[in-house]
C-alpha cells in the first residue's frame, strides 16, 4: 500500500517538473514550434503543475497521517507490554513509565537527535520487560537474594532484548535493552561490556534506571530522598556510570527539567525547559506542551482539556 503510493507521489513529482519545463520553454523561446500556442500551452502547463501539486500534497498529508497513526500503534503497544510488567512486579509499578519520561527528558536535554530520543524513550519503556520471565517469588522477595536467584534476575535483560527481537525496526531498541545493566567498568552484565562500547541509549538509561529505583521503595528497602540517591550514585561515576554522562544527569535534575509532562493527554512527555512561550491559558488553567506538534493538536481538540477530564 505504502510503496503503491510512494510511486504514485514519483510519477506527480516527475509531471511536474515536466509540465514546469514545458511552461519555461514555451515563455523563454517564442520562435520555437511551441510559439503558435504559446498561451495556450503556458495556460496548461500551470494549471497542470497546479493540479499535480494538489494531490502531491494530498498523498504527502495521507503519509504524515499513516505514520502518525503507526506511532500511536506502537505507544499502545508498548504501553499494554508495560502494563504487564507492572503487573507482574508491584514493587515497580510506574518504574518503566517513570524511567521513559526521565530517559527522554534527558536526552533531549543532551540534543541527542530526535530519531535517536524516540528510540532511547521506546527502550526505557521496555527495558526491564524481561522480568516477566523470572518468578514472582525472586522479583517480591524481601529479603536478600541468594547468589543463585540474582543470577536469574540478571537474565532479565536477555530475556527482554530476546522476547521483542522480531519487530520489524527494533535492532538498536533491542541492543539498548540487552545490554542497559553494562557498567561502565565492565563489570556489569550479560557481556561485560566496557565505557563507550555500552550502546548510548543503555548508559542513559542506567542512570534514569537507578535513579529512579532509588527515589522509590522496594521490597527490601526504603525509598531515598533525591539528595541520598544523588551521593550513593556518586559514588558509582565512572564504575557503574559514564563519568561525563553522569555530570550532565545531576545538571540535568537541577534544572527541574523532569518535574513537568507535556499536558498533550496523547503524549504525556516531559517538557525539556518548559518554553513559556508555549504554555497557554484554558479554562483558568496553565498548560504547558513538549512541542508545537502537540500545541496545535490542543488548539484543534481545545474539548480534550475541559477542567473535568
Ligand atoms: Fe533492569
Ligand atoms: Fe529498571
Amino acid at each position: 500500500m505504502r510503496q503503491g503510493t510512494c510511486n504514485l507521489t514519483g510519477w506527480k513529482v516527475t509531471g511536474i517538473i515536466l509540465a514546469t519545463l514545458i511552461a519555461v520553454v514555451s515563455y523563454l523561446v517564442p520562435d520555437s514550434r511551441l510559439a503558435d500556442h504559446h498561451a495556450a500551452i503556458m495556460l496548461g502547463s500551470f494549471l497542470t503543475v497546479l493540479l499535480l501539486c494538489a494531490w502531491l500534497l494530498k498523498d504527502l498529508t495521507g503519509v504524515v497521517q499513516d505514520q502518525k497513526d503507526q506511532m500511536e500503534r506502537l505507544m499502545g503497544t508498548n504501553l499494554a507490554l508495560t502494563s504487564l510488567i507492572d503487573l507482574k512486579d508491584h514493587y515497580t509499578e510506574g518504574h518503566s513509565r517513570n524511567v521513559r519520561d526521565l530517559a527522554r527528558g534527558f536526552a533531549a536535554y543532551l540534543t541527542v537527535p530526535p530519531r535517536q530520543v524516540e528510540q532511547i524513550s521506546l527502550a526505557a519503556q521496555l527495558h526491564d520487560i524481561g522480568k516477566i520471565g523470572i518468578p514472582d517469588a525472586i522479583l517480591a522477595k524481601p529479603s536478600r537474594l541468594t547468589d543463585e536467584e540474582y543470577a536469574e534476575i540478571k537474565k532479565h535483560p536477555d530475556l527482554g532484548a530476546d522476547a521483542i527481537q522480531h519487530i520489524p525496526d527494533y535492532e538498536d531498541i533491542v541492543r539498548i535493552i540487552r545490554h542497559h545493566h553494562e557498567r561502565f567498568d565492565g563489570r556489569g552484565y550479560p557481556e561485560g561490556l566496557a565505557g563507550t562500547e555500552i550502546p548510548t541509549g543503555s548508559r542513559l538509561i542506567s542512570l534514569a534506571d537507578t535513579y529512579d529505583a532509588l527515589i522509590h521503595g522496594r521490597a527490601y528497602r526504603q525509598a531515598m530522598s533525591t539528595m541520598d540517591a544523588i551521593r550513593e550514585m556518586q559514588a558509582e561515576r565512572g564504575g557503574q556510570f559514564d563519568p561525563d554522562m553522569f555530570d550532565h544527569f545531576i545538571r540535568f535534575l537541577s534544572t527541574g527539567a523532569n518535574t513537568h509532562s507535556c499536558d498533550d493527554p496523547v503524549c504525556g512527555m516531559p517538557v525539556a525547559g518548559a518554553d513559556p512561550e508555549l504554555s497557554v491559558s484554558y479554562n483558568h488553567r496553565n498548560y504547558f506542551f513538549c512541542s508545537r506538534t502537540c500545541l496545535v493538536e490542543f488548539t484543534r481538540h481545545p474539548d480534550k482539556y475541559s477542567d473535568s477530564s
